[in-house]
């Protein structure tokens, strides 16, 4: 019988062959670091809704989801076509359009801290913009992170992410940067309070589910904290709902949680399934990247200048539009976090009938596991456990990963995405997937 390595690789031999070039392209082989994967990655020819091809023919039930971007899974007709209509009048005008307006305005309808936006390329430049924005608004430079939070790969908020880390170093970026960036754990409110106590801080910036889409749960009450602590010291709460937005509720995580942000940094499914994002929020913090007419003070002096190439580009603004007005129309968000929840409660009770020393659990339509240590189940499905969830032990991830891709699941981390054309045909193919996978790592001994 083969082992489950060498299963992977009798199944994926053409996209071996693709990472033979790949890696003479590219370090690694990969254009995004979350793509590497050892001995290498499948190479994917086609999507559709929940499910895509690899070019060997294999199938999976996709939890990648472009990365989150998809919560309408892939191809939506109506996105496609609004896509391909605005492709017919012209990709890129580099001139103000109809379609930007209307996307916009949808924003604003929808999120409620927004009252001006502005477009970005990606979630990356949308929170550099954020930073840049916050400092310029309150005078101030310092700027408060939370331990692991990932807001992309900007030079400002990258590096390594512990609290006990004197400076959150990151080769490439001079330490001076990191001079007025204070990372707090997470969570903790009283080292939030010491960290704002000096009143100098322009701005804190936190995933709203906690680290890395939920991995680290935050309980929402700290986000009431961070508003309430944030407003007394005269500092800005920016939530980055790149993830989150127009996931957890059409108005994203502040919509669920009731907790408005003074901004918010958006992306991913903001653009339908094409690259865009936006910093939105209160209009006279925004106003600081207005061209004041015979004012010319202010515009040398005061505003921040934003330029980018494709900002609000036609095509990325027509399928968002139209993605976003689906979203605030429909149940997309309920039924995503319904489907979450049932594949949580699917893997939660094979695990009980096999004895698996693991559990999962979801908050919105993001679930997430732990494996390979006895980790309490959550009663409902959010984790609801005193200890942190530990996720899934290092040395196992490789050979789950590999098992679940040869029996037809692609992971995103340690869990997944879910849109709302995941059913009950994902949850059962995904369980019994996940089934074979413990039985497999078991016959080799990777599993307990
Ligand atoms: C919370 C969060 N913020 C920011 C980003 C960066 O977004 P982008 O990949 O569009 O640059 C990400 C990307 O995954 C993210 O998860």
């Amino acid at each position: 019988m083969s082992s489950i390595l060498e299963t992977y690789r009798a199944m994926h031999a053409k996209s071996k062959a693709f990472a033979d070039k790949a890696a003479r392209v590219f370090p690694s082989g990969v254009t995004h670091d979350a793509r590497a994967f050892f001995p290498f990655p499948i190479y994917v020819d086609r999507a559709d809704g929940p499910r895509k091809w690899d070019i060997d023919g294999n199938e999976y039930v996709d939890f990648i989801g472009g990365h989150g971007a998809l919560l309408l899974g892939h191809n939506r007709p109506e996105v496609m076509d609004a896509a391909r209509r605005a492709m017919e009048r012209g990709t890129h005008f580099g001139s103000s359009h109809d379609l930007e307006v209307a996307w916009g305005q949808q924003v604003i309808d929808m999120v409620p801290c927004a009252e001006r936006v502005r477009f970005t390329s990606s979630g990356t430049e949308a929170t550099m913009m954020a930073m840049r924005l916050a400092r310029a608004y309150t005078g101030r430079e310092r700027v408060v992170k939370l331990e692991e939070h990932f807001h992309g790969w900007n030079d400002l908020l990258v590096g390594r992410t512990r609290a006990d880390e004197p400076l959150p170093f990151s080769v490439g970026v001079p330490p001076s940067f990191y001079s007025t960036l204070t990372v707090v754990p997470s969570g903790d409110v009283k080292a939030l309070h010491e960290a704002l106590e000096p009143r100098d801080v322009a701005a804190v910036i936190l995933e709203p589910t906690g680290a890395h889409w939920g991995t680290h749960p935050l309980d929402p009450s700290y986000l009431h904290e961070a508003r309430r602590l944030t407003e007394e010291t005269g500092a800005l709460f920016i939530m980055d709902e790149v993830i989150t937005g127009f996931r957890m509720a059409p108005g994203g995580a502040q919509e669920r949680y009731g907790v408005t942000p003074d901004l918010t940094t958006l992306a991913k499914i903001l653009a339908g399934g094409f690259p865009g994002g936006c910093v939105t929020g209160r209009a006279d913090i925004l106003d600081f990247i207005e061209l004041r007419e015979s004012d010319s003070e202010w515009n040398d002096r005061s505003r921040i200048s934003h330029q980018g190439t494709f900002n609000a580009n036609p095509v990325s603004a027509a399928a968002g539009l139209e993605a976003l007005r689906i979203i605030a129309a429909g149940d997309e968000c309920e039924r995503a976090d319904a489907t979450a929840a049932s594949i949580v409660r699917g893997i939660n009770t094979m695990f009980r009938e096999e004895g698996v020393p693991g559990s999962a659990w979801a908050v919105s339509s993001m679930w997430h596991l732990n494996l390979g240590y006895d980790a309490p189940m959550p009663v409902e499905v959010e984790w609801d456990a005193m200890d942190e969830p530990h996720g899934v032990v290092p040395d196992l991830m490789r050979p789950l990963r590999w098992a679940l891709y040869n029996h037809g699941v692609d992971l995103m981390g340690n869990g997944g995405m879910v849109s709302s054309t995941h059913g009950d045909r994902e949850v059962e193919d995904t369980v019994a997937a996940f089934r074979a996978t413990v039985h497999d790592l078991r016959a080799e001994g990777y599993l307990v």
